[in-house]
């Protein structure tokens, strides 16, 4: 047996000793309880209504995370099940905190709040037990339930950024040149006596930018880059005399009036990592597989665009091709190839002859740019004529009509002397002067109309169908 062999064999047995292992653990008997039971103690006559026969119950919930010396609101509901129905009567609440604290009553119908601050208690995890029983038999409990609340150190909330994008790839991208708004949401509630002053201090990393009396700051940034954004609330607290309670007062509290307070100053830091990116400008788009000018492309053969822009990479690009020559209301939206420039080469397959528009979109981070290019589709194997044939055509007609105009002319004129001559209106000589028109003039029209049926479903260009019209037209 090989080494290799051996070290197999050993790993299997020790995954089937394993096995047997886990099975016997689970084939313990039942009788013998995993956990301790508690064994109740009672205080005086209170009795629990079993749930089977009462079927109340209580939810709870709170404004927490809170900052020691806040105000948390706790709220308790109760209802029966089965269906949630919302009982009726008055009922009594017994909430018992876990923070060695007093124990509070409130009472009233199916929901009751407690506002309760926690002063001289850590910052940590407590317990909020909410006990409930009818008004007219208090001693009869109907349900209870506990709920955890935090007490931190420091300040709580949030810090929003906004800035108006009509794009955004991801939510911590924003862009130059444009106004952009910082906001400190401080989520923390103290009572009236207790009116905190704030300040904030608004860093780029350890780069103090500007403090502030309001929590709210806008910038405008003019260079891409990164911002450490840390913003810092600072909350001072003064004992306010009753009636001069006004905690939207943002002037600072004149020291005579107001009592330097018991809470201590308290603190909260909101950090965001923000990136700072060039709008796209300026997109080109040039032809590869032929020159940028030529609008044309045969079934089947691919196009093949340059695109660039300048602006912030990554990007991306997508597009859309649509038969009318319609202005796509909702653009496409790219998949996940960003890359790390504004360059990209597109190859596009249009699948219908005639005109296409190309709707082309360049995303960056914030930004996109619209283009749209026409093309013109045409089926290589309808057209039977060889490439040389319609410009001979061209030269043939050009010469034909050169011909025909320098007659016309010449017709004219005679026509002219005559009605100099004599100013005789007899409709014979206009029919007779027009006469050997009529044979022509239906030939060359006649003609005309063949070549151009060819040409639109060739690849000529707009003008060059166009010229033909407007030689038909003058005729
Ligand atoms: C408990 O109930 C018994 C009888 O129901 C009564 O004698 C006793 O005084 C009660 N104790 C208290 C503490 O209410
Ligand atoms: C409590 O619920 C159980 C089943 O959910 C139901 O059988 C019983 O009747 C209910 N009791 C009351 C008082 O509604
Ligand atoms: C609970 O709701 C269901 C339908 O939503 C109803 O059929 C049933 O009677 C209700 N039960 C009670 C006890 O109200
Ligand atoms: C972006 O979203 C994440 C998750 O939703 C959030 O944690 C973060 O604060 C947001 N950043 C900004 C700058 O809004
Ligand atoms: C402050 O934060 C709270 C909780 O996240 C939110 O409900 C509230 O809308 C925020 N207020 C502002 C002005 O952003
Ligand atoms: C923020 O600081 C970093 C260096 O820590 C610097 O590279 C960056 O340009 C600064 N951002 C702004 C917006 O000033
Ligand atoms: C497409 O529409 C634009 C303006 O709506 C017009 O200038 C252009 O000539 C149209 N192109 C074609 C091929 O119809
Ligand atoms: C684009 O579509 C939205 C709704 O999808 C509509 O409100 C808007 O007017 C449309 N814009 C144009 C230019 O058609
Ligand atoms: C554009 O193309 C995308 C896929 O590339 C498609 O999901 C979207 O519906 C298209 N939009 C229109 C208006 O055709
Ligand atoms: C794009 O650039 C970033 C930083 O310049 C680099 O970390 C990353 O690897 C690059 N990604 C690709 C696909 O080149």
């Amino acid at each position: 047996m090989t080494r290799s062999q051996m070290m197999f064999v050993l790993g299997f047995l020790g995954w089937v000793s394993v096995i047997v292992v886990d099975v016997s653990a689970r084939m313990t008997p039942s009788d013998s309880p995993a956990l301790p039971t508690v064994e109740p103690t009672f205080y005086s006559n209170v009795t629990i209504g079993p749930t089977i026969k009462v079927n109340y119950t209580v939810e709870i919930s709170t404004s927490g995370p809170a900052v020691l010396d806040s105000v948390i609101v706790f709220t308790a509901r109760i209802f029966i099940e089965p269906n949630h129905t919302l009982p009726e009567g008055k009922f009594n609440f017994l909430w018992i905190s876990s923070t060695n604290d007093s124990n509070e009553h409130t009472s009233g119908r199916h929901t009751s709040t407690l506002h309760k601050a926690f002063h001289h208690a850590e910052a940590i995890d407590y317990l909020m037990t909410v006990v409930v029983s009818s008004v007219d038999r208090p001693a009869e409990i109907l349900t209870f339930s506990s709920t955890v609340f935090k007490l931190t150190e420091n300040l709580n909330g949030n810090l929003r950024v906004y800035q108006d994008l009509e794009y955004q790839r991801s939510n911590t991208s924003f862009a130059i040149d444009q106004p952009i708004h910082f906001h400190v949401n401080i989520t923390d509630h103290f009572s009236k006596s207790d009116t905190p002053q704030y300040t904030y201090f608004w860093y780029n990393g350890s780069d103090l930018i500007r403090v502030t009396d309001s929590p709210h700051l806008e910038r405008n940034f003019s260079e891409p880059s990164i911002l450490h954004l840390q913003a810092v609330a600072s909350a001072q607290f003064w004992n306010v005399p009753g009636d001069a309670a006004s905690p939207s007062s943002r002037a600072k509290p004149n020291p005579d009036l107001y009592l330097e307070s018991s809470i201590p100053d308290k603190c909260g830091s909101f950090t965001e990592k923000l990136h700072f990116k060039e709008s796209l400008s300026n997109c080109g788009i040039n032809r590869v597989d032929s020159s940028t000018e030529d609008q044309s492309v045969k079934l089947g053969d691919t196009l093949v665009l340059n695109i660039t822009c300048s602006g912030s990479s990554p990007s991306a690009v997508c597009w859309n091709v649509t038969t009318h020559n319609s202005t796509l209301n909702e653009t496409c939206r790219p998949g996940g190839q960003f890359t790390n420039s504004t360059e990209h080469r597109v190859a596009v397959t249009m699948g219908s002859t005639g005109w296409n528009t190309l709707q082309i979109a360049v995303y960056n981070d914030i930004s996109f740019q619209v283009m749209s290019q026409n093309y013109y589709v045409y089926d290589a194997d309808s057209v039977n004529i060889p490439a040389l044939v319609l410009p001979i055509v061209f030269i043939v007609l050009g010469g034909c009509l050169l011909a025909a105009g320098v007659t016309y002319i010449v017709r004219l004129r005679r026509k002219l002397h005559v009605e100099v001559a004599d100013f005789d209106f007899d409709p014979t000589i206009s029919v007779r002067s027009t006469s050997s028109w009529s044979n022509f003039v239906p030939a060359v029209k006649h003609f005309i109309q063949r070549v151009r049926h060819r040409a639109m479903s060739t690849s000529y260009e707009p003008y060059s169908i166009n010229r033909p019209r407007n030689l038909y037209e003058t005729l």
